[in-house]
C-alpha cells in the first residue's frame, strides 16, 4: 500500500536524494546528488509516495516570485525532481503526487506553474502545454563568416561578483524577444568564472555568453555555447565574432539560441548546417480566476468572449467564464451564458503559453469553435511578447 505524502526537503534530504540518484544519476556516486538540494531555490517542498515507511516518489514544488507574465508578477510555482524508483513505476504516485500539489498550490495561491519536461504527452496529463523554443545548431568552426566586430565592444572574462547585476540586466533585456527563461541571480553571483565572457561598450555590460568544451575525441575538442544574451542587436556581431575566436580551437561547434537570435545570417552556407528545435519549458495556470485578474491585456482586446474550462487536475477553475478587457485589465466572472470556445486543460494552456494562439490553434484543428470567438481570444492572449521567469 502506497501513501501520499508532503515532506520538507531539508529534513528528508537523504531519502529524497536517494531516488532522484536511482531516477537521473545512477552512473555517478549518490552523494553528488545530494548536492542538488543544498541550492538555495531549488525545492522548497516536496509531494511522493511512501510504502513500508520508505520514499519512493517525489515530486518537487518550487516557489519563484521572480518573473514577469502577461505584464504580472505572478506567484509561480516551478516543478522539478519528478521521479519514481525503478520498481514502483507505473503505479500512478507520480499522478498522486501532483493531485496533492495541485490542491496545495491552490491553497497556497500559487498561480502559475512551468517544467521542464522529458517527455511532452506524460505533462500533458496534468494540463502542461508546450510554451516556448530554442534552436540548437551544429556546424564546422569554419562556417562561421569572417566578422569583425563593431568598434568599441570589448569584451572580458566574467567575474562574478562584480558582474552579476550588469548580466542581469543584459538577461532580462532578452525578454523583449520573449525569451523566457532567466538565471536568478544567486546562480549568476555562485558560478565559476570558465569560459563566461561579458561584453561591454562605454562601460556598460551589453553582452553575455557562455561556452564549454568537451573532448569526443582526441585532438578534436567540441564546443557548446550557451548563453547568447545581447541588450543592443548591434551586440551580437561582436559576440560571434568572439565565439569564432574560441571555436578556432574546436572541430564542431553547437549552439543553442532562442528562435529569435538569427544565427544562420552569420554561417557561411546556411542550410549546411544542422538546426534542431529543442523544446523547452511546459506551463499551465493552476488558479485561473486569479491569473485572468492579474495579467494585464493589450488595449487593443476590447470585446468580451465567453469560454467553458474543464480542468481535471484543477478542478477549482472549471465553469463558463465571461472574459471582458477593460483598459488593459481583463475582468473575469461566471455566467450563464453558452460557451463559445470550450478549453481542456491543456488546451487552454496552448491558447495563453505564447508559443500559440486560440486562431492557430482553431486552424490547426487542436480546437473547436467560431473563427470570430477564437480571434477575440487571441486578441486577449496574443503570442509570445512578454514572458519570462527563472529558468530550473
Ligand atoms: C517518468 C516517471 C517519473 C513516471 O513515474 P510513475 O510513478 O511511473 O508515473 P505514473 O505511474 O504516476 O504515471 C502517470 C501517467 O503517465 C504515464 N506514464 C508513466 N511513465 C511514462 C513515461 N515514461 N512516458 C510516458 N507516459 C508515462 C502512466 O501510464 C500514467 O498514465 P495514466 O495516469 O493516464 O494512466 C518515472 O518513470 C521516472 O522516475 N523516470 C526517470 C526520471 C525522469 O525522467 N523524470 C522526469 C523528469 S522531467
Amino acid at each position: 500500500m502506497y501513501e501520499f505524502v508532503q515532506i520538507d526537503p531539508a529534513s528528508h534530504a537523504d531519502e529524497i536524494a536517494h531516488v532522484w540518484w536511482k531516477a537521473y544519476d545512477p552512473h555517478k556516486p549518490e552523494k553528488d546528488t545530494r548536492k542538488w538540494l543544498e541550492e538555495p531555490q531549488v525545492v522548497k517542498t516536496v509531494f511522493g509516495a511512501k510504502t513500508d515507511g520508505r520514499l519512493v516518489a517525489v515530486v518537487g514544488l518550487t516557489k519563484q516570485l521572480d518573473n514577469a507574465i502577461r505584464g504580472a508578477n505572478l506567484s509561480f510555482g516551478g516543478i522539478s525532481g519528478v521521479a519514481t524508483l525503478p520498481e514502483h513505476r507505473r503505479q500512478r504516485l507520480v499522478r498522486g503526487a501532483f493531485e496533492q500539489l495541485f490542491a496545495y498550490a491552490n491553497q497556497e495561491n500559487i498561480i502559475y506553474s512551468a517544467l521542464a519536461p522529458f517527455d511532452y504527452p506524460f505533462y500533458e496529463k496534468f494540463g502542461y502545454a508546450h510554451a516556448e523554443l530554442r534552436h540548437r545548431y551544429t556546424f564546422h568552426r569554419r562556417a562561421i563568416k569572417p566578422i569583425k566586430a563593431p568598434a568599441g565592444i570589448t569584451f572580458r572574462e566574467y567575474d562574478p561578483v562584480q558582474d552579476a547585476a550588469g548580466v542581469m540586466e543584459v538577461q532580462r533585456s532578452m525578454a523583449r524577444f520573449g525569451s523566457r527563461v532567466f538565471q536568478p541571480l544567486w546562480k549568476l553571483q555562485n558560478t565559476d568564472t570558465q569560459h563566461r565572457y561579458v561584453l561591454e561598450q562605454a562601460g556598460e555590460i551589453v553582452g553575455y555568453v557562455h561556452f564549454e568544451f568537451s573532448e569526443p575525441a582526441q585532438w578534436e575538442l567540441n564546443m557548446k555555447v550557451n548563453h547568447t544574451w545581447f541588450k543592443y542587436d548591434h551586440v551580437l556581431p561582436a559576440l560571434v565574432d568572439l565565439v569564432a575566436r574560441f571555436a578556432e580551437q574546436a572541430e564542431e561547434v553547437q549552439w543553442t539560441v532562442g528562435p529569435e537570435v538569427p544565427l544562420e545570417y552569420y554561417i557561411k552556407n546556411p542550410g549546411h548546417e544542422k538546426r534542431t528545435r529543442e523544446g523547452e519549458m511546459m506551463v499551465r495556470v493552476i488558479k485561473w480566476r486569479e491569473f485572468c485578474q492579474q495579467i494585464r491585456v493589450p488595449l487593443f482586446a476590447s470585446e468580451p468572449v465567453v469560454i467553458g474550462l474543464q480542468d481535471e487536475n484543477c478542478p477549482w477553475n472549471n465553469g463558463v467564464f465571461q472574459l471582458t478587457p477593460v483598459s488593459g485589465r481583463l475582468e473575469v466572472e461566471t455566467t450563464d451564458k453558452p460557451a463559445e470556445i470550450q478549453f481542456n486543460a491543456v488546451q487552454l494552456s496552448s491558447a495563453i503559453g505564447g508559443l500559440l494562439t486560440a486562431n492557430r490553434l482553431l486552424r490547426l484543428g487542436a480546437l473547436q469553435c467560431g473563427p470570430d470567438a477564437a480571434e477575440r481570444f487571441t486578441r486577449i492572449f496574443p503570442p509570445d511578447s512578454y514572458i519570462s521567469y527563472v529558468g530550473f
